[in-house]
């Protein structure tokens, strides 16, 4: 099939070509200095400050609102067939939005490095809520950081703005002409070479398997918020980038009999929203992972083949006994993540393959107590030192069914297996809960770093099992 050596996409209205060198740039250089759109701003590029914020909106899912991203850590290529809103679009006929009005009379307009970046953020929560809570701006605040004044003028500004008059970003501009543009380009695959390196975007997972049975260390680009931050400090990505956001199946959140199977292109935001009306506990348990802009785009099957023995999803996955789906030049396979994960950044994962999706069994909150934990220096937008999440069944105070996962404890999150064998069919009291407890200890073996001392995390290990049965039991 005939590729295209170019992505599409608009920016604030306005269709782009975006070609060679150019692609592999960050967003927000490309804005900032190939498109002169300097009023987004970079300070950390990092992902943690927001100063970046954009919005963006995929072809896919024309329905949906715009949503935030850091322009930072997102590579140009990955924009492809997406509608991108900077800063400088806000504006229409000469009038600021009225999310921007409201900073202005409310003087919410602080710094020159951040203030662009709130603007978005507000516009994004209400571009996707119709009113706010106090509370509801902060959380979307939560990907931007002041250090200068405070936050309270910014908060203000958010609570005085007239939402009546608050029209969707998608009217703003006239899409339909783009949206013909991306649906007879949509179905080619794209690649975008420059001197050794290589962009591949496949449009069917067997042409993604054929490319990495070629191309073994070819990289696959998810949300890139991982990946991202990597590159901005100095680690190379190898010569061989892929990404997989032409699939469309991959967008998928389906139900298969009692599975529910995740897309690897589904990002955590839209899980969540997914997940607030069938498991709840999961749901919130994401309000306290990153910030909106970085859910926006991170994917639950980046978290996981990030490899990280402290990604915040993985002990959840591994109490409800979730299976990794996978594409080879072979055909397609599953695996328990339990002997997915091998050990640090280690999978059972052949070269030729990558994850196509995760399933799992929700487990039912009608009968079951969960314990979903992490603990972080901050509460917001921090990386855990250790994180857990526990499940268990009771009935007339015996422990039927038992599930216990640690992460941050090792070079693996681990599922403590030969503890939640001992302890089920017992009754639960002080004695039995004395015991796991020992048991858990003698199980673990966390490190000393930055994050925290073995001595402390094992504790919080501790701690967060008898947060668990407290919340959850009364026993003697
Ligand atoms: C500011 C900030 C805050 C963060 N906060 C948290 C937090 O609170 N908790 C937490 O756990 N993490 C956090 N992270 C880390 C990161 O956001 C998550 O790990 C995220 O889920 C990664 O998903 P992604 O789609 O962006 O992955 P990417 O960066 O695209 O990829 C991550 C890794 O997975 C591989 N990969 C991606 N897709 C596939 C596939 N289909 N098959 C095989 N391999 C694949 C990539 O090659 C790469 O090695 C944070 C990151 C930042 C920058
Ligand atoms: S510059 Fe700080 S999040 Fe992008
Ligand atoms: S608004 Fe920029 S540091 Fe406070």
């Amino acid at each position: 099939m005939e590729t295209r050596d170019y992505i599409l996409l608009t920016i604030n209205g306005q269709m782009h070509k975006i070609k060679g060198e150019h692609a592999f740039l960050p967003l927000s250089s490309l804005l900032r200095y190939e498109l002169g759109l300097t009023g987004t701003k970079v300070v950390c590029a990092e992902g943690d400050c927001g100063a970046c914020t954009v919005l963006f909106r995929r072809h896919q899912f024309s329905s949906e609102r715009f949503q935030s991203l850091n322009s930072c850590i997102s590579t140009s290529f990955l924009m492809d067939m997406n509608h991108i809103i900077t800063v400088e679009g806000l504006a229409s006929q000469n009038h600021l939005s009225e999310i921007q009005d409201s900073m202005i009379k409310n003087f919410g307009g602080q710094c020159g490095f951040c203030t662009p970046g709130f603007v978005m953020s507000l516009t994004n929560l209400y571009e996707n809520h119709k009113q706010a809570t106090e509370q509801k701006v902060k959380n979307y605040l939560t990907g931007n950081l002041c250090r200068c004044t405070g936050y309270q003028p910014i908060i203000n500004a958010a609570l005085a703005v007239d939402t009546t008059k608050i029209k969707p970003l998608a009217r703003q501009y006239d899409y339909s002409r783009a949206e013909h543009d991306f649906d007879s380009e949509k179905q080619r695959p794209i690649k975008i070479t420059l001197s050794e390196k290589e962009f591949f975007a496949p449009t069917t997972l067997e042409m993604a398997a054929e490319y990495k049975s070629k191309n073994p260390e070819a990289r696959i680009f998810s949300g890139a918020t991982d990946i991202g931050v990597q590159i901005n400090k100095g680690k190379n990505p190898g010569n061989k980038l892929m990404s997989l956001h032409l699939i469309p199946s991959l967008y998928e959140i389906r139900q298969e009999g009692d599975f529910t199977v995740i897309g690897a292109r589904v990002s955590l935001h839209a899980l969540q929203k997914y997940l607030e009306r069938k498991q709840s506990q999961f749901a919130d348990f994401l309000n306290i992972f990153a910030s909106p802009q970085i859910k926006n785009t991170a994917t639950l099957v980046g978290n996981l083949a990030n490899g990280s023995p402290i990604a915040d999803t993985t002990p959840f996955l591994l109490t409800v006994d979730a299976m990794v789906d996978m594409q080879g030049s072979l055909g397609k396979r599953s695996l328990l993540l339990t002997d997915f994960i091998k050990g640090y950044k280690s999978f059972d994962l052949k070269d030729d393959e990558f994850i196509t999706s995760i399933r799992f069994k929700l487990p039912n909150p009608a009968k079951i107590k969960i314990g979903l934990f992490k603990v972080s220096q901050r509460r917001d937008l921090d990386i855990s030192s250790v994180n857990s999440c526990f499940i268990f069944q009771t009935h007339n105070k015996k422990i039927e069914k038992a599930k216990i996962a640690y992460g941050g404890v090792g070079p693996k999150a681990l599922r403590l297996f030969d503890v939640e064998k001992a302890i089920e069919g017992q009754e639960l009291n002080t004695a039995l809960v004395d015991k796991i407890k020992q048991m858990i200890s003698t199980r673990i073996t966390p490190i000393t770093d930055l994050r925290g001392s073995a001595d402390f995390r094992s504790q919080q290990c501790l701690d967060l099992f008898d947060r668990f049965v407290q919340e959850n039991f009364t026993y003697e």
